[in-house]
């Protein structure tokens, strides 16, 4: 698939069949992360594979809008040291970005669930609920989860609306960019 066709087709799915995710396409996903880029070249990421049942289930409740993940086969959780790298939330973006965009081009459906900065009920953060459920370590701060599957919703690709020319400037902010 061209890359173009890629970005466009890249929807967000929440509902997906009841199939595994054959583990090389796993091996797949988890080499386009790889391939990302990060300040001063750190690496400082760390990703979970998550395929069992109950934690994927789990993983579902761990806040308001992650509840895609209870059909989901196939969690990844993006994790990065935060001792590591003081911009470990870029660096890890990016690398959530890569497996989400990778999804596409593998015929496979895939949507962010934001752990960064949400809670999990009054007391506790999402970002707690998921490091106790997967024995993360404490330096390690966890971003996000990418859910991933074989869609069980059809979306269309973005259309010619999705390009906002009102948010480009020329040269100087506010100044209108023609194309
Ligand atoms: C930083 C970030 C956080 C997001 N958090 C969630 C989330 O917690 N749950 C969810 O279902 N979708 C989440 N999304 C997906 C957005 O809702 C989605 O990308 C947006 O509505 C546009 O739809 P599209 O992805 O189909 O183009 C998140 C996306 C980003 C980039």
């Amino acid at each position: 698939m061209e890359f173009f066709e890629v970005l466009r087709k890249r929807r967000s799915i929440r509902r997906f069949q009841d199939k595994k995710v054959p583990g090389e396409l796993v091996e797949k996903l988890l080499k386009a992360a790889f391939l990302s880029p990060s300040s001063y070249n750190k690496r400082p990421w760390h990703f979970i594979v998550v395929d069992d049942k109950e934690k994927l289930w789990r993983l579902s409740k761990a806040k308001l809008g992650a509840s895609g993940l209870a059909t989901a086969p196939l969690a990844i959780v993006v994790t990065a040291d935060g001792e590591k790298s003081d911009v470990w939330i870029e660096d890890a973006s990016i690398a959530a970005e890569h497996i989400h965009l990778a999804a596409v081009a593998l015929g496979l459906g895939s949507f962010w669930v934001q752990i960064r900065n949400r809670m999990h009920n009054e007391e506790k953060s999402a970002e707690e609920y998921v490091r106790e459920l997967l024995d993360i370590p404490e330096n390690y701060r966890v971003l996000c989860i990418i859910g991933v599957g074989y869609p069980a919703e059809n979306k269309p690709p973005h259309g010619e609306e999705i390009f906002e020319w009102g948010k480009v400037s020329y040269n100087r902010f506010g100044m209108p960019f023609e194309k």
